[in-house]
């Protein structure tokens, strides 16, 4: 975990953190959609039960995937550049990470209590900025800027970095011909605020309307599934938080998730 000396030494964080108000035709609300409707619940029942057999399967590639770069580090650890082992290594955290997502689902689907950590939101962050450089992919320029000392955060830490890396890959695909993603990080009284801000198309006002919905997506011919969101806000509200959206088309959009500090509920 990188500390203070380190963060200052790194260019790509600032202490500072600021927010950019956007002006003009700006769409700026908490889009949390309330828990509804009959027929999303009975295709979102269908999705768990087929997530439950996936995150089983899945959990078995990822122990492969595991397995077989800690023997290719063994093998050729001392042949390969230190570039090469420090990808591999990060590799194998992705895949971890990865497993670590699907013994939830497996835990929940059997309804065992789900695994809460307290979290520092700023050090998570740090500790995925190549997995956020990664999601990014190479046309986004990526600032991450992280206030130190924030106050602890409950959550499940394999949920967070999930989040965090479907806002990216929104961002990303937001910016396919390339611009800035801001990732930032600052305490706000007890609570402690996340925003992905980026400089991509935007979202007309319906879009921010039903965004977070489940199967909700603008990209159904480049693989949109409309899930991405939805996810992010099951975690948020399960975390006692909150998500807002700044968005204007044309100039960007911010998501900004306000987490509770591990004393009690963020407050909507
Ligand atoms: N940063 C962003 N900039 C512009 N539009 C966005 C952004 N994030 C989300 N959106 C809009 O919200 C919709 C829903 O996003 P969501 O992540 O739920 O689904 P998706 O990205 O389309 O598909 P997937 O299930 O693969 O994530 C997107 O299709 C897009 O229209
Ligand atoms: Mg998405």
């Amino acid at each position: 975990m990188p500390n203070n000396t380190e963060r200052a030494a790194d260019p790509t964080i600032r202490g500072a953190f600021v927010i950019d108000r956007v002006t003009g035709a700006t769409t700026r609300g908490v889009i949390l959609p309330p828990l509804d409707s009959a027929g999303q619940d009975a295709r979102l029942a269908g999705v768990g039960l087929m997530s439950a057999g996936l995150a089983h399967d899945l959990g078995n590639l990822m122990q492969i995937i595991d397995a077989g770069l800690r023997s290719m580090e063994r093998r050729f650890g001392d042949t390969v550049s230190p570039d090469v082992r420090v990808l591999s290594q990060e590799v194998r955290g992705a895949a971890q990470r990865a497993a670590a997502l699907t013994r939830r689902i497996l835990n929940h689907s059997r309804g065992d209590a789900s695994e809460v950590d307290l979290v520092d939101v700023g050090d998570a962050i740090l500790q995925m900025r190549a997995l956020i450089g990664w999601a990014a992919g190479p046309a986004v320029r990526v600032v991450l800027e992280v206030e130190p000392h924030l106050p602890p955060t409950r959550c499940a830490l394999a949920e967070l970095e999930s989040a965090v890396i479907n806002l990216v890959v929104n961002a990303r695909h937001a910016m396919l011909a390339g611009g800035a993603l801001t990732v930032s990080v600052c305490r706000h009284g007890q609570e402690v605020m996340l925003r992905v801000a980026d400089t991509g198309c935007g979202m007309s006002p319906a879009a921010v309307r039903h965004a977070c919905e489940p199967f909700f997506t603008t990209r159904p011919r480049s693989g949109g599934s409309g899930l991405g969101l939805a996810t992010v806000g099951m975690f948020i509200r399960a975390q006692g938080g909150t998500m807002e959206v700044d968005s204007t088309p044309g100039r960007g959009t911010a998501i900004v998730l306000t987490f509770c500090g591990a004393g009690g509920a963020a407050q909507a």
